[in-house]
């Protein structure tokens, strides 16, 4: 029975989102997601859209995902691998070389996954946000042009 823990903030979960947990699955036979708090996210200046709460259902609710915990501090991953029994650590590439030294603290695998390329937490919200935008730039100028129609009467 191979345990495999990652983590991550996992807001607006995403198709890069399952990737990286697919992935993460196959490694092992159980997968263990650390899902960072709220509070943690403002250590990180970090603000999530949806709350732990709500992160956590979604992540648990994959069915790649076998548990989950909070990730409450950057210190609680060597406590984390020795509690649960962890055989492989992963995460995305984006941390590479980041945590190499939980091999030598607690003698577990540690490997990084390819990130898929074209998607973030961070796309999808510009991606909402420009839509708001045009959207604002269209109602602003019916309303300008009824202004006009109004000034004409
Ligand atoms: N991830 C990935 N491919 C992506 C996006 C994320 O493999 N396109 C991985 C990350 O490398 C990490 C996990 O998913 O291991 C959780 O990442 P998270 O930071 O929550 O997602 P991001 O989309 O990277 O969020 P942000 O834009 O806020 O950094």
């Amino acid at each position: 029975m191979k345990t495999v823990l990652t983590y991550g903030t996992f807001d607006l979960f995403h198709a890069g989102h399952i990737r990286l947990l697919k992935r993460a699955r196959s490694l092992g036979d159980r997968l263990i997601v650390g899902c960072s708090t709220d509070e943690f996210n403002a250590l990180k200046g970090k603000q999530s859209v949806f709350s732990y709460e709500d992160r956590a259902l979604i992540v648990g609710a994959c069915k790649f995902v076998d548990l989950v915990i909070p990730e409450s501090s950057w210190q609680q991953k060597s406590d984390d691998i020795r509690k649960y029994d962890v055989d492989i650590f992963t995460i995305g590439d984006d941390w590479i070389g980041k945590f190499d030294h939980l091999s030598e603290e607690t003698g577990c695998a540690v490997t990084y996954l390819t990130r898929t390329p074209d998607i973030s937490t961070t796309d999808v919200k510009s991606a909402i946000q420009q839509l708001c935008d045009e959207k604002k730039r269209s109602i602003l100028g019916a309303v300008d042009h009824l202004r006009q129609c109004v000034d004409r009467l």
